[in-house]
């Protein structure tokens, strides 16, 4: 059972449909690569035996204090895009099953002085790396226009992605745009008046992912887990963003991001994963209790022979 603290940190989404999915032999080695408040590794070391282990990635400092004090599991603080090698360093090349839950947590968006949130005033960061060098202020104060519009329709899925780019040139061309009221009051004037926030949201959707490089280190981890699975194991990935599950959908599908799965000289086409069941989503009563949870997607699949 959760803890409050740990709830305030984080209501873990699909919690038994996404653990469910990885098929846990008890005495198998599995991977978190998405700590944050610990609920899906909690739920995973609950099915474990003694000779099971756990690992679990997270690059925010702040996870760290709910680590789990058990002696089958270890917590590294380092991005999941360095998956293999990390995992090389505990002595491990194989494992039975890797859970993802992508994006950020509450207790990043909560907290006003990581600058995620839409809701203060605070400097333009968006930071899941704590030391990482790019953050938002450089995003909407040196890109340039063609950039910035990229981002905006790419990741933000904003329609007027190039006046959203315009307005915020012009607005530095004075002086920097220091803190996330600062952006707001330049951007809302181009998002209808009743839906501000939701599109004040999908801006700050595009600008985080960027920041923290969030497609690349996505394409790094499925090309990574086609690596360290066993034949027979599992992978289970959580997404809230289309462009996060169409990723997620192409690589289980085609073994690539683009173009169709390659074929041997026999025409047998060669794909890393096999999917396993349908597309989950959550259910009204989760959505309820938890309305973090609304866009998420959950895709399994198993590593294949090959
Ligand atoms: C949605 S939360 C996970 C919540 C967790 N499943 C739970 O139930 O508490 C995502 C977490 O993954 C971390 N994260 C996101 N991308 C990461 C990456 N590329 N490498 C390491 N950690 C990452 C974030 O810092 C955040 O703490």
């Amino acid at each position: 059972m959760m803890n409050n603290e740990q709830q305030a940190y984080h209501i873990p989404v699909l919690l038994k449909a996404s653990v469910d999915g990885l098929n846990i032999k008890p005495d198998g080695i599995y991977v978190d690569v998405t700590f944050g408040g610990g609920g899906h590794s909690r739920e995973i070391l609950n099915r474990l035996n003694e000779n099971g282990r756990l690992y679990a990635f997270d690059q925010d400092e702040d996870a760290l204090k709910n680590t789990i004090n058990d002696s089958r599991f270890t917590l590294i603080e380092a991005n999941f895009s360095n998956l293999r090698n990390f995992l090389r360093l505990e002595g491990v090349k194989q494992v039975d099953g890797i859970l993802a839950d992508l994006g950020i947590s509450s207790h990043q968006i909560n907290r006003p002085k990581r600058g995620f949130s839409t809701r203060y005033d605070e400097k333009l960061d968006m930071r899941m790396n704590q030391t990482a060098e790019l953050t938002a202020y450089e995003v909407i104060n040196q890109y340039d226009e063609t950039e910035l519009r990229r981002i905006f329709l790419q990741y933000g899925d904003l329609k007027n992605a190039h006046t959203l780019a315009k307005a915020i040139v012009k607005a530095r061309e004075e002086k920097p745009v220091k803190t996330t009221g600062e952006l707001n009051k330049i951007v809302e004037k181009h998002f209808p008046k009743a839906k501000t926030n939701k599109f004040l949201a999908k801006l700050y959707q595009a600008i985080r992912i960027e920041v923290n490089g969030e497609i690349d280190a996505l394409k790094e981890l499925l090309k990574q887990s086609a690596m360290v699975i066993k034949p027979g194991g599992r992978l289970s990935v959580i997404s809230y963003h289309s462009l996060e599950d169409r990723l997620v959908k192409r690589f289980i599908r085609d073994g690539k991001f683009e173009g169709q799965a390659e074929k041997d000289f026999y025409g047998n086409t060669y794909v890393p994963f096999k999917k396993v069941g349908k597309l989950i989503v959550p259910d009204e009563a989760e959505i309820e209790r938890n309305p973090r949870a609304r866009s998420a997607k959950l895709r399994i699949a198993e590593r294949t022979e090959h």
